[in-house]
């Protein structure tokens, strides 16, 4: 294929341009600015590449013009800005023939890879109304998502010394969700993926990764060595190991498993965050590929070797003493064995012990459940389905903070669930006793317990969900209004995926949170494992219950995304300012 065929139009002639000084014409699908300079004449796209102001109306002074709506300043030989939040202009190049202008209006180099280049841009200098109009520039040239993802990934898990935190989790959960969205919701996800992982990195020096062993270490010492550092605290020991052991190419059931038995030595590590995030990290590898799978696993050892251990906390010891309670009932599990096909009483039986009074009770069913055969996934999604039901429940009196207390056992208890399905181990099964203890300490949350929602169901649903939960969220508390359209949408079998949509868009157009993401996509995924059962709607109810409680927001990163969105529809902004 040959170079494109060059587009030279004429657009003026010299002398009025010269009479001018700058001069404005249309060109095609452009407005073009020409400004006449000593003995030349520049051509560049008369919208400011920052908000769209007319850059006629701007100063130039020796080469250099400055827009006068922010100030951002341009060189006009090249377009390139002196004020990175303000993207590069585009500029054509210019031939005078006789008194002619003319301009080539041909597209110069790849556009793709220029956009690629400015989306980092927007991560490297926490540029959230760049990440926007990026990614809905990279979306219109055909980028895959999957792309856009790992440039975010590769950025963060290089950007931030503490490694990976909420921008992450974040980030995956966005991609996590984006089959659930409206189409038109996928970039504003994206967005906001990327945003929090720039807002991670803000201020943060870079991570410098430690190098693997320089040969090849044996791997059951590395898989001992790194639990035994990571009990020390000390991460750079503990990374090594690590570094070392993907280096070598072990397996990741392997890997995966030093890193959740390292994530489940002590109780609830940082209140479930280290499982959380080392989960979080395989989805993102399951999605962008094992490539960079040292970087980003790396990444956890700051999370889990300075986390939190419960064995330290008051309500873990007084007035049980849980942590005995469950090392004792730990000594079991090396004889259990994973049955995936087992039969098993189900969940019916054991949600009601799992939300009840009694922590041996809650154990012996645990364990007895295992014993006969239970498959361990499904035993850690009847645990995360009874975290869920402490929000479907959770009463209206108690303090707001405590929806967090709640959320936390949620999305743990998710994150064992999520993990188990890839990578059952014993290890994990610690995580789903520690799960199911927290859903216990959780209990004084449903006094009084709020019941079920009555269904609801306004006229025109489900096709005017999005319209009604967005009105319902525009004030705040309504929480049971809110989750009285979810159900009413769902009785009676009622399609989920309109409610998944109108509540991921509910979520995206608030201000991010950090929590209420990890609620909103810890119900998608787990009312996606009980499709078709009576647990379904209940995941999707604590979900709007959740969000209802954290709405309205300021949605200040909604604007930006309008803006960038109306920018990328080629609209003016500028009139209305
Ligand atoms: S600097 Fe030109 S529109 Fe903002």
């Amino acid at each position: 294929m040959g170079a494109p065929r060059e587009v030279w139009v004429q657009v003026a002639r010299v002398p009025e341009v010269r009479a001018a000084g700058v001069y404005v014409v249309q060109a095609g699908r452009y407005t073009i600015a020409l400004f006449a300079e000593g003995d030349r004449i520049y051509a560049v796209d008369n919208r400011c590449p920052h908000m769209g102001f007319p850059l006629h109306r701007g100063t130039l002074r020796d080469g250099l013009l400055t827009c006068h709506w922010h100030h951002a300043r341009f060189d006009l030989q090249t377009g390139g800005t002196f004020d990175l939040w303000a993207d590069d202009l585009t500029v054509f190049p210019v031939e005078i023939r006789g008194d002619e202008v003319w301009v080539n209006l041909s597209p110069s180099g790849d556009a793709r890879e220029r956009a690629r280049v400015r989306l980092e841009d927007g991560l490297k200098h926490g540029l959230p109304l760049v990440l926007a109009k990026t990614v809905l520039r990279l979306l219109e040239l055909g980028e895959d998502p999957v792309e856009i993802f790992r440039i975010g990934l590769n950025f963060g898990v290089r950007h931030r010394r503490d490694g990976w935190g909420p921008g992450l989790t974040i980030l995956t959960a966005m991609m996590n969700l984006l089959s659930d969205l409206d189409p038109s919701d996928r970039p504003r996800a994206l967005y906001h993926g990327l945003a929090a992982v720039a807002t991670d990195a803000e201020d943060s020096p870079p991570r410098l990764p430690v190098r693997p062993l320089p040969g090849a270490a044996d791997p059951d010492r590395l898989h001992r060595w790194f639990q035994q550092f990571v009990e020390v605290r000390d991460a750079e020991g503990a990374e090594r190991c690590l570094a070392s052991a993907i280096a070598a190419g072990l397996p990741p059931a392997i890997i995966a498993e030093m890193i959740f038995a390292a994530a489940t030595d002590h109780r609830y590590l940082a209140v479930g965050h280290a499982l959380d995030f080392a989960n979080k990290a395989f989805e993102a590898l399951e999605i962008a590929g094992w490539a960079d799978a040292d970087l980003v696993l790396t990444s956890l050892v700051p999370v889990l070797v300075r986390g939190e251990r419960m064995e330290e906390s008051v309500a873990w010891r007084h007035p049980v003493d849980l942590v005995g309670l469950l090392e004792r009932a730990f000594e079991a599990l090396p004889a259990l064995r994973p049955s995936p096909e087992g039969r098993w009483a189900g969940p019916e039986a054991l949600i009601p012990v799992l939300l009840g009074e009694d922590p041996e009770a809650i154990v012996d069913a645990l364990l007895g459940a295992l014993r006969e055969g239970a498959p361990w996934a499904e035993v850690a999604g009847t645990v995360a389905l009874a975290a869920a039901l402490r929000i479907v429940h959770f009463s209206l009196h108690n303090e707001h903070g405590d929806w967090d207390t709640a959320l936390h056992t949620f999305s743990f208890a998710h994150a064992v669930h999520q993990a188990m399905r890839r990578f059952p181990s014993p290890a994990l099964l610690r995580g789903v006793f520690d799960a199911a203890m927290s859903v216990y300490l959780d209990r004084f949350l449903n006094v009084p317990s709020v019941p079920l929602p009555e269904p609801r169901a306004p006229a025109g649903m489900p096709n005017r969900v999005t319209a009604t939960l967005a009105a319902l969220l525009d004030r705040q508390g309504a929480v049971q209004e809110a989750a009285s359209v979810v159900a009413g949408c769902l009785q009676a079998g009622g399609e989920a995926s309109p409610v998944r949509a109108a509540l991921g868009h509910a979520l995206l157009r608030e201000d991010r949170d950090f929590h209420t993401i990890q609620m909103v996509e810890a119900a998608f995924r787990e009312s996606a494992i009980w499709r078709g059962t009576r647990w379904e709607p209940f995941l999707l109810i604590a979900a709007a219950r959740y969000l209802a409680a954290h709405a309205p927001t300021r949605r200040a990163q909604e604007q930006i995304y309008r803006i960038a969105e109306r920018l990328h529809r080629g609209e003016r902004l500028y009139e209305e300012a």
